[in-house]
């Protein structure tokens, strides 16, 4: 017999269906409630709202779990590959041998852009911020591929744009470094691995303990189940707008600094404690201070109430990456410090406030010599195919709908028109 829920709303009753997730989620479906009672649920910042069903992701908040398609993070981040962890988010399966070698290729060959994409790159401002410049110049995308731009794309053509980005999302991002440090750019290299070929076009060579560094962050970053910035490429992609838009809005959402923008604002944070003397224990104070708008970056999580997996992974290679490549960083110490002192205070502990992916991760890209403004760009490109994974889930679900949500109106109720300014 299923679940029910019950729902008395004095004089009305109403029996809610209840569903249950593969891993034992429940959740009320409330699908009928405002054609049958007028009523609609409220629910600031939807922490407790189910906003779609999905096979991607599962993260158990409470016990620190995160399993892309099923495969625990720590496994794919020690065994695999991000060429390998993107095709398995996109396409539900570990690709065999040829099908990745397949992916690979196809990538590495939609890599190149338009001139007139990298003419639009030229232009902006040299201290532009990356996440502007990466976020409209993939929206602009769609006009060089009207092909792919389409609103109803064949599965072919979906492979086909998404493959267009993976590729050329990391040639945007490297190619506006290389301006910005007064370089010319370089072409990617197909014959290259993805992170590779990332790090050759920004750097021109390629450390082999600097990407095998790059490639465990990028698979952590590669998907967090319906985050902000993955939400809202649910809502972009429910009005069945392209990918190029979906992908340029998600861009724009990761870019706050309460969501993708915290790993450069935790590195900023670690600075300005260490200009200020390095006494970590005054910022404790004033992140607990309710009158100090100062927060402890790159700590506390919507969902995770116990350490996030991903931040024990990075503080592990943090150690390894700055031993192998001989940086000796005083942030890190500043970080670990933070971290033991928040981590026994009570302030913190009551709050189940823990060192989320953002607070250590920017010590590495920093020791990979990737500058501070474009550490956010790093997170796009790992959650990219992320992104596109919960994107092509949502336009593929038999049903799928525009997003749509309800509000409860706090405004004026009905007044008359007083002409003050003649028309
Ligand atoms: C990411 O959702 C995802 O999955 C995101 C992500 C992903 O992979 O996509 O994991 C990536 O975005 C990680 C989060 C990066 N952001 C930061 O590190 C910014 C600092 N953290 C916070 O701003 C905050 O913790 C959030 C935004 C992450 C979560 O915010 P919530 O869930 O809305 O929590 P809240 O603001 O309601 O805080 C609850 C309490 C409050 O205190 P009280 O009102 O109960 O007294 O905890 C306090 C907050 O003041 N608090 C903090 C704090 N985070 C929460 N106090 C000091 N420093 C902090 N960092």
């Amino acid at each position: 017999m299923s679940e029910k829920a019950k729902l008395d709303l004095g004089g009305q009753t109403i029996e809610l269906p209840v569903m249950i997730g593969s891993e034992g989620e429940k959740a009320i479906d409330i699908s009928k409630l405002r054609a049958e009672t007028k009523y609609v649920t409220f629910d600031n910042g939807l922490g407790n709202t189910g906003a779609c069903t999905s096979a991607i992701t599962f993260i158990n908040g409470a016990e620190g779990i995160l399993r892309y398609r099923g495969y625990p993070i720590e496994q794919l981040a020690d065994l695999s590959t991000f060429s390998e962890v993107s095709y398995l988010l996109i396409n539900d399966k570990l690709p065999t041998k040829e099908e990745l070698k397949t992916f690979n290729e196809k990538i590495g060959t939609a890599a190149l852009l338009p001139k007139g994409i990298t003419d639009m790159i030229d232009a902006f401002p040299k201290d532009s911020h990356p996440m502007g410049v990466i976020q409209s110049v993939t929206a602009a995308l769609s006009a060089y591929y009207p092909e792919l731009s389409g609103s109803d794309l064949s599965a072919e053509k979906k492979q086909e744009v998404i493959r267009q980005l993976m590729g050329q999302l990391k040639t945007i991002a490297s190619h506006f470094y290389r301006r910005t440090q007064g370089l010319d750019p370089i072409a990617p290299d197909r014959s290259r691995n993805f992170t590779n070929d990332f790090l050759n076009m920004m750097f021109g060579e390629v450390d082999d303990d600097v990407a095998d560094a790059l490639q465990t962050l990028l698979i952590l970053h590669a998907d967090h189940e319906q985050n902000c910035s993955a939400s809202t490429a649910r809502v972009i992609g429910s009005s069945k707008a392209n990918l190029f838009a979906t992908i340029s809005g998600a861009i724009g959402a990761l870019w706050g600094p309460l969501h993708g923008g915290a790993n450069q604002a935790v590195l900023e944070m670690l600075e300005e404690i260490q200009n200020d003397g390095g006494d970590y224990k005054k910022f404790i104070a004033k992140a607990k201070d309710k009158e100090d708008p100062f927060r402890l970056m790159g700590f506390g999580h919507r969902v995770y109430k116990n350490f996030d997996p991903r931040a024990k992974i990075i503080k592990e290679a943090c150690n390894t990456v700055l031993e192998k490549l001989g940086v000796n960083d005083p942030l890190l110490d500043i970080a670990k410090g933070l971290e033991e002192e928040a981590l026994k205070d009570p302030y913190f502990v009551d709050r189940k406030l823990y060192p989320n992916v953002d607070f250590y991760s920017g010590i590495i890209y920093r020791a990979l010599g990737i500058p501070t403004n474009m550490f956010t760009v790093m997170f796009v490109l790992g959650r990219l195919p992320g992104w596109i994974a919960q994107w092509k889930e949502l336009i593929d679900s038999p049903g799928m709908r525009i997003t749509r949500p309800r509000q409860i109106y706090t405004g004026s109720t009905v007044r008359e028109f007083v002409e003050i300014n003649k028309r």
